[in-house]
């Protein structure tokens, strides 16, 4: 079993995966649509959900690594008790991976915009340079987003993907643990300049930074805000995609600990840490930058991270004095913080395949690398507009996180047991617990779980009825086709993997940890 070469290494790691897109584009995006008030829904999002099955999963990981698996299929079905969680478990590896199909496209389009910017073509809003929302176009138009553009695209995805691919075949404390501990303070200095450079901009057209943070920030309509349940559903949403629980991250990583580590102090200080760089770095770069130069056009770009980062920005760092450089900050800190998210996103597949298989890294990669580029490849393929990403962002990202982090309080709370797993998380602890966390842990977490999933459920239903929406995609749609196809291909792989690794999983649950 691999192991991290320091305490800071696994929190810089955990925080590395946590800190990505969802911080400086996501997020502004959602309190801009939604005003000041969602810091309300999302705050009690971040208490009740988010970092209960962070802590969770911390525990889980770390009492699994003690017994000798890392792969969150194996770690349920140690602690779980039945090989029913193991299958369930293998979900976990699995959701990462679909996430991939859209991520990693994103993650290598900052990075050939950080390049532009760097040599001296810097996209600006009407440069040749095809921006991420003109080539979408391109699919609109062609049928799939191959040739129009789309070249540039392919080959900086390619580099990514070895990049990535690269770091994790380094292994846990060679690779991911030396990559984030360069990139997250390289991560935080540069936002800071940033921050300073949006905060001390002159007004444009009598428009000024602080008018832009109240247009963001000032809570409008507070009492219909908080009754509306798309604001709660967004809220929840951002918890998970952004403390990045839900996907088998926390739980690998917290794997290659010790026994004694602490893990109550080490999984408050990751999740802190993101809602720093969330909501003190990202919720003040983006959008005031973009409402003091683009006035209340900014208003059309909140709804879409994509629009915002690739179509708006580059707007802004065109009229921005130092903007060149400004331009390649921005883009190169949305790549650092894009790759230590999508590692761990990566991680977790190859913890599973090295044990269930029984196989080298090496080929462990090589297995990865064959499904991640199918993946990309289907998205390419298949995409009209968005709908190949929507697609799998919905069923993924949305539904499938929060199945993953239900059967992971089943497992915990229920299965395990909320006491024993508590006095798991209490070993070690440098802080004391909450009081009324096992409480928490064993029926407000899960029922506030069903209740969003019901609530997603009921929404797609309701488009279905309106004859639009993901379900209608499915039959209509080639793009919708294709990504829930490779998605659930991938997922029937990832089962027959699990059944491969059941026997050695079974006899570790037989064991004492270690
Ligand atoms: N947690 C990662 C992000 O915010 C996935 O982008």
């Amino acid at each position: 079993m691999q192991s991290w070469s320091s305490r800071l290494g696994v929190i810089l790691a955990v925080t590395g995966s946590a800190v990505g897109l969802g911080n400086f584009l996501r997020f502004p995006g959602l309190v801009a649509e939604h005003g000041g008030a969602f810091i309300i829904p999302y705050a009690v999002a971040f208490v009740v959900i988010g970092m209960p099955i962070a802590w969770m999963e911390w525990t889980m990981g770390r009492a699994g690594g003690a017994r000798g698996t890392a792969a969150v299929p194996g770690v349920m079905r140690v602690l779980g008790g039945r090989p029913l969680y193991g299958y369930l478990g293998a979900l976990a590896p699995a959701i990462p991976v679909f996430l991939c199909g859209f991520y990693l496209f994103v993650e290598a389009w900052c990075l050939a915009y950080a390049w532009k910017y760097l040599v001296g073509s810097a996209p600006g809003a009407t440069d040749a340079l095809p921006s991420f929302v003109a080539w979408i176009g391109a699919g609109q138009e062609h049928g799939h987003l191959l040739g129009h553009g789309a070249a540039d695209l392919w080959t900086c995805t390619c580099i990514v993907v070895a990049i990535n691919l690269l770091i994790i075949w380094y292994g846990v404390a060679k690779g991911i643990e030396r990559v984030c501990t360069w990139g997250m303070p390289l991560l935080i200095a540069i936002a800071l300049a940033m921050l300073v450079r949006v905060l001390t901009l002159e007004p444009v057209e009598g428009r000024s930074v602080l008018q832009g943070l109240a247009a963001m920030w000032e809570p409008r309509d507070m009492a219909a805000k908080l009754s509306e349940g798309k604001v709660w559903l967004d809220a929840a949403g951002q918890i998970f995609f952004t403390l990045s629980v839900g996907i088998g991250t926390i739980t690998t990583y917290a794997a290659y600990m010790k026994r004694d580590d602490d893990v109550a102090l080490s999984g408050l200080t990751a999740a802190s840490g993101n809602e720093f760089c969330e909501v003190a770095l990202g919720g003040m770069i983006a959008v005031p930058a973009v409402f003091v130069f683009l006035g209340g056009a900014y208003a059309q770009y909140t709804g879409s991270s994509i629009a915002m980062g690739f179509f708006a920005l580059p707007g802004v760092f065109e009229h921005m004095p130092g903007g060149r450089l400004f331009g390649f900050l921005f883009f190169f800190l949305l790549f650092i913080a894009a790759i230590t998210s999508s590692i761990s996103m990566l991680q977790p597949s190859m913890a599973f395949f090295e044990e269930a298989l029984g196989w080298s890294r090496r080929r462990a990669v090589a297995l990865l690398a064959a499904v991640v580029l199918v993946g990309l490849g289907t998205v390419m393929w298949g995409s009209r507009d968005t709908v190949a990403i929507d697609t799998i962002n919905f069923w993924a990202g949305t539904l499938g996180i929060a199945v993953v982090a239900l059967v992971t309080t089943l497992v915990f709370a229920w299965a395990w047991g909320s006491d024993a797993g508590i006095a798991e998380l209490r070993r070690g602890a440098e802080i004391g617990l909450p009081p009324g966390l096992a409480v928490c842990m064993r029926w407000i977490t899960p029922v506030l779980l069903l209740v969003i999933l019901a609530w997603f459920a009921w929404g797609e239903l309701a488009s279905l009825r309106q004859d639009k929406g993901l379900l209608l995609a499915l039959w209509r749609d080639r793009g919708a086709q294709l990504a829930a196809g490779w998605m659930l291909a991938t997922f029937a792989l990832y089962l027959w993997i699990a059944h491969r690794g059941m026997a050695r999983w079974n006899a570790l649950a037989a064991k004492e940890p270690a």
